[in-house]
């Protein structure tokens, strides 16, 4: 699938830039750019740029960048298809005919899932389901909470599901692409799901994009998922979003599994989503943080639950996230406690869940026998630690008054270990920010590590290149005529992006940021974003020239490493030099 740079072009130039970030942000005018607070990590000083002239973004903070429609996957967690139709959407453009295959199979692997989803929901209702409808309702389920999550059954069948979407239109192809079904060793294929009930997993904008099956007894696995698809990204969704997006409460209830869930649902608290049964992802963060500003944790009380909350915090809390955690007594999950002591004991916990300071304070105190002096020493000291790291004065003092009484310890000594942490960290933070003022090298590095430079002069020269480029077309010609290309370069990163702009105007296409989106990972148009947001250099020409001059430096260098004659190379680059009038240092 691709869409035309032609139409990428049009599109990018009915949706302003400015106008589709103002969405989300709120923009200020400061110099030749717009500044606003990043949408995409916390901050309290506006480091996220908009420069209209150019089409794109930039965070000096976090280093997120891109044109429109990178800002549209970012914020809207969608792929480029996606935000292309978003877009679309908004505009009131059409995808073009040629362009809407991708966006046919799509649609058509949407409806697949739909109807795989009502196949099973109709085989639940019917005498075929029967086990399965009677193991939901024997959990606790109401026939109504069981139309509202559209459960269903899969039949103890090789090929039910397979014959009946075959009948409807559907290649075995699509079934395959959406985890429905499994190749066999004879050629054939077998349906994936036997034998469970199925719980369909539905998107927020209403699409069922994937399904969990669950045994009903107690063979394993307990529970099957869709692989990743075209629809499904595990990472990027939660169950039960679809509903829980509906409250106004700007407050989320994070369970760890289905039935937990549903459970909570069925009790009134619609506000509930999980996990797909994985550690918690930043991308999942980022989702709750556009529907949310509070989550409570509600995982299994077990020591394995209460350590992925713990992880699951640390993930919430830098994307923003006010986090509480509950602890349920006595009972497993939600659903069993629930069941067991019905909707207002789990209200009243939820009430009485702990912030997040406290389920860290208790964590420590359980790592410390407080009967020894040894024990409430270590304990004084971890919790100092953590304590240390608050930021307000008041909140210090409360949690350590109500840490000190619970370890045994004295409130006094407690501060008083406290301040000396703080001004540890403190010391900690003026070196480090020293370290980095003193080495601009690392900060121009790419965030992303997988991109880093290894010559770091030359990727500086490689860099400036792409941005020349990218400003003046004709800079291709100088570029060309100066023997130096893409091959030279030594970030691989950069020689992409320079080999696919001069192939473009090779083709005569522009170099938009439509077409760069498309062509790039999201993660390198950051970077390029980066790159392209650095203020323009006076003079072009004599730019170009350095620029040009320092990577044939860098190419005779390595000559010499490749065997060939250093000097002849030097000696030739030396004459270039003076030619050039020198105006490098
Ligand atoms: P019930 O036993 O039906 O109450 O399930 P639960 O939701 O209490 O399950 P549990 O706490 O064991 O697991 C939580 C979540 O992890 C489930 O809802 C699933 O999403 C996932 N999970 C559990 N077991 C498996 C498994 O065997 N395979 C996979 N892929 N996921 C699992
Ligand atoms: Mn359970």
């Amino acid at each position: 699938m691709a869409f035309s740079d032609a139409f990428l072009d049009e599109l990018a130039a009915r949706c302003d830039i400015y106008d589709i970030v103002s969405r989300y942000v709120t923009l200020k005018k400061s110099g030749s750019n717009w500044f606003g607070l990043c949408p995409f990590h916390t901050e309290k000083t506006g480091s996220f740029s908009v420069n209209t002239e150019k089409q794109i973004y930039h965070c000096f903070g976090c280093g997120a960048g891109g044109s429109v429609y990178n800002f549209i996957m970012q914020i809207e967690n969608l792929t480029f298809p996606e935000s292309v139709e978003f877009l679309a959407n908004l505009a009131g453009v059409a995808l073009p005919e040629q362009d809407t295959s991708y966006h046919d199979n799509r649609k058509r692997l949407q409806e697949l899932n739909r109807d795989a989803a009502r196949f099973f929901y109709n085989t639940l209702l019917s005498p075929e389901g029967r086990a399965g409808y009677d193991y939901l309702i024997r959990r606790g389920l109401q026939p109504g909470t069981i139309k509202r999550y559209g459960l269903g059954f899969a039949p103890d069948s090789w090929d039910s599901l397979m014959n009946a979407m075959t009948a409807k239109g559907y290649t075995k192809a699509e079934l395959r692409e959406l985890g429905l079904v499994k190749p066999n060793n004879h050629g054939g294929f077998y349906d994936q799901f036997r034998n469970r009930v199925m719980f369909p997993i539905i998107d927020i904008r209403g699409n069922v994009i994937a399904f969990g099956g669950r045994v009903m007894d107690d063979s394993k696995p307990k529970y099957l998922n869709s692989p990743e698809t075209k629809l499904f990204s595990k990472s990027r969704n939660l169950f039960s979003l679809n509903f829980a997006k509906k409250n106004t409460s700007r407050r989320l209830i994070l369970a760890e599994g289905y039935m937990d869930v549903i459970a909570l649902n069925q009790a009134g608290f619609r506000e509930a989503v999980a996990s797909l049964g994985t550690a918690l992802t930043q991308e999942q963060a980022k989702l709750i943080k556009r529907f949310a500003d509070e989550v409570i944790i509600s995982y299994d009380a077990d020591s394995a639950g209460q350590n992925a909350a713990a992880r699951a915090a640390d993930i919430l809390k830098p994307a923003d996230l006010k986090v509480r955690i509950l602890k349920i007594p006595g009972a497993k999950d939600p659903d069993e406690f629930i069941r067991e002591h019905g909707r207002e004991a789990f209200a009243a916990l939820l009430e009485r869940s702990e912030d997040h300071m406290e389920f860290t304070l208790d964590r420590i105190r359980a790592g410390f026998d407080l009967e020894t002096d040894e024990g409430r020493v270590g304990f004084l000291k971890e919790a100092a630690k953590t304590l240390a790291r608050l930021s307000s004065p008041v909140e210090r003092e409360i949690y350590a008054s109500r840490a000190a009484e619970s370890g045994n310890v004295s409130k006094e000594a407690l501060l008083s270990e406290i301040e000396r942490n703080r001004k540890a960290y403190a010391k900690r933070a003026r070196s480090e920010e020293t370290r980095r003022l003193l080495s601009p090298e690392k900060q121009a590095q790419p965030v992303n590590r997988s991109l880093h430079y290894a010559d770091m002069r030359t990727a500086r020269a490689e860099e400036g290149i792409i941005a020349l480029l990218s400003r003046e077309p004709s800079f291709a010609q100088t570029l060309l005529a100066s023997g130096v290309g893409p091959e030279d370069f030594t970030s691989p990163f950069l020689k992409k992006i320079c080999t696919f702009i001069l192939e473009q105007y090779r083709t005569g296409n522009s170099v938009s940021s439509g077409a760069l989106s498309q062509f790039l990972e999201p993660d390198e148009m950051s970077e390029l974003g980066r790159i392209l947001s650095a203020p323009d250099t006076g003079d072009a020409a004599s730019a170009g020239k350095d620029y040009i001059y320092i990577i044939k430096e860098s190419r005779a260098r390595h000559a010499d490493a490749d065997g060939e004659d250093p000097l002849l190379a030097m000696r030739d680059l030396h004459k270039e030099k003076k030619s050039y009038g020198g105006s490098f240092s």
